[in-house]
């Protein structure tokens, strides 16, 4: 089904795999590579994805669990080394899977020998390798930036006399890639993991790597509470106009696609970026003005909307609009930074929610353990992890990385049964929400997942067909305000998809009279024959439906 002239990033359904909490193997509690490749035939073939983005894999002190690198090209002793690595490229594309890996290109580790010469002295060659500025003149920071985790963006160095920025904790400072020996050194990071094998990179923090070069304050935000995204406390005190998204990152995207070109003759390569951009236009910038920057910047836009309809059609129409022509939108509905769909939304949401992140036009990427429906678990204070929430009490990201359930027994399969200690508590509810259990089960979340992937696999409508949603006639019969309608139609494939968010049953009236096939519905107990003039929705039910060739 798939056709040779689309792109792997654009044809495939991508996975999270969070590489401390995927599965265990050598029994010490924390996931790791060798780990990752045990399951890399459930990823390929049960589930069906097509690229995993292996997550926080370099050496690191772990103040921000693996986004404090102090390595770029080696793996953390605690997952395995670069043979395992080497062994996971190997077993996965064997299997037809790409591999992505994170670049984290903001900021390293203080750690980091880098950082280390850096703060040496004033007059150390990699000086300029980091951000530093004087004090005002009264001993303050340069300016008013304020960190991601709260409080000040500024580090004072005793030993130098000066202050280092950090857009995150004090322990990761932000790299100078106004430096061009900073920037070279980075390219050859990039070209060593090339060599190696990868597919592409997933771009940690990509639109904040360029600053103001004149250090401006940041102004005070008029509507802190009014956040497109999660409120972040403090970080939301400001319009953060000249700590990100300095329009001379662009360059930088550019040259660093032109590395991947090269590199992409016979295994086409890809960058995506993580863009905490929630207006679409400049959004929509990353990809470039002529598709010459980020192949996909990643969406996050699915990840704050509330669960209702105008909220998701406004968000994805407005994406499509704001799209550069040829660009190829992405979605996803859960990172390992987010709070779970399942309990964003709730179960029975959070299976519609699949449908439509699964028969959206645009790439689609799951993150573990959403597809058996993994919930947030709340973690005891004495088991907390996360910098973040240790630091602004509400933000730790702990409850949406816990490990993943593969069966019911001890450990839940994550790690051997006897592994007294695992480095974040299982969910409770374990035994019943786990892999095996679930494949066992017709009408399970992982089955659902399964028949979604199976569906959007064999159906060119749905692979890459066009977007149009349907608006309901202002009478009777049309579309509920309660259901997301939408059409993807690809040659004469045309497929409906009808998502009811209510949880009360719904009634769809097509203008068009005619009997569809009803591909598949959530609830995973009809298929066959559908009215058009009619498609009843029950509480919380999306459907497939496609439609016969001629006009809607
Ligand atoms: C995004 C990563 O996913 C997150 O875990 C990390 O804390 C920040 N970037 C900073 O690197």
């Amino acid at each position: 089904m798939i056709d040779a002239n689309r792109l792997w990033w654009q044809t495939g359904v991508f996975y999270i795999v969070y590489t401390r909490s995927f599965k265990d193997k050598n029994g010490d509690g924390v996931g790791d590579l060798a780990g990752v490749v045990e399951k890399l035939d459930y990823l390929s073939q049960t589930l069906g994805v097509d690229a995993i983005w292996v997550a926080a894999i370099y050496p690191s002190p772990m103040a921000d669990f693996g986004y404090d690198v102090s390595n770029y090209t080696d793996v953390l002793p605690l997952f395995g080394d670069l043979p395992d690595f080497d062994e996971l490229i190997a077993q996965a594309h064997r299997r037809g899977l790409k591999v992505i890996v994170d670049y984290v290109p903001n900021h390293s580790s203080d750690q980091h020998p880098w950082f280390i010469e850096s703060r040496s002295s004033r007059t150390n060659a990699k000086r300029d390798w980091y951000m530093w500025a004087d004090s005002r003149s009264d001993g303050s920071p340069p300016n008013n930036w304020v960190s991601v985790f709260g409080g000040p963006a500024w580090e004072w160095d005793k030993a130098t006399g000066q202050y280092y920025m950090h857009t995150f904790l004090k322990e990761q400072p932000d790299l100078n890639w106004r430096c061009p020996a900073l920037k070279e050194a980075m390219f050859d990071v990039a070209r060593f993991w090339l060599g190696r094998g990868v597919d592409g990179f997933r771009i940690d923090c990509a639109h904040h790597i360029i600053k103001d070069p004149l250090l401006r304050h940041n102004p005070p935000n008029p509507a802190p509470a009014d956040t497109a995204y999660k409120p972040l406390g403090e970080y939301d005190s400001q319009l953060h106009l000249y700590d990100r998204e300095h329009p001379d990152v662009h360059a930088v995207w550019r040259e660093f696609r032109q590395l991947l070109d090269s590199y992409s003759a016979t295994q086409p390569r890809a960058a995506f970026g993580e863009i905490h951009v929630f207006d679409w236009p400049k959004w929509a910038a990353y990809y470039g003005q002529r598709l010459d920057e980020l192949h996909m910047p990643f969406n996050l836009g699915l990840i704050g909307a509330k669960w209702e309809v105008r909220t998701f059609r406004r968000l994805v129409d407005g994406i499509e609009a704001a799209l550069p022509p040829g660009a190829w939108p992405n979605y996803m509905l859960n990172n390992f930074d987010e709070s779970r769909s399942a309990t964003r939304y709730g179960q029975a949401q959070a299976r519609v929610a699949a449908m439509l992140l699964l028969t959206l036009r645009g790439t689609p990427t799951l993150c573990y353990g959403e597809e058996i429906g993994m919930t947030n678990v709340s973690i005891p204070p004495e088991r907390q992890q996360d910098p973040f929430g240790l630091r602004v009490p509400g933000l730790g990201r702990d409850p949406y990385r816990t490990p993943m359930q593969w069966n019911p027994g001890p450990n839940a399969g994550f790690s051997a049964p006897d592994t007294p200690h695992l480095w974040l508590p299982l969910a409770v509810g374990y035994r019943e929400v786990n892999v095996e259990t679930e494949l066992a089960d017709p009408t399970s979340f992982l089955n659902l997942y399964r028949r979604l992937i199976a569906c959007r696999k064999a159906m060119p409508a749905l692979l890459w067909g066009d977007y149009r949603p349907v608006d309901g006639a202002p009478s009777v019969d049309g579309v509920p305000e309660d259901c997301y309608v939408y059409l993807r139609q690809a040659g004469d494939q045309r497929v409906l998809i009808a998502l009811n968010f209510s949880a009360h049953e719904q009634y769809v009236a097509l203008p068009s009279p005619g009997l569809g096939r009803l591909v598949l519905s959530t609830h995973l107990d009809r298929q066959g024959g559908a009215f058009l003039a009619g498609i009843s929705l029950r509480g919380n039910e999306g459907v497939i439906v496609e439609l016969p060739a001629e006009d809607l």
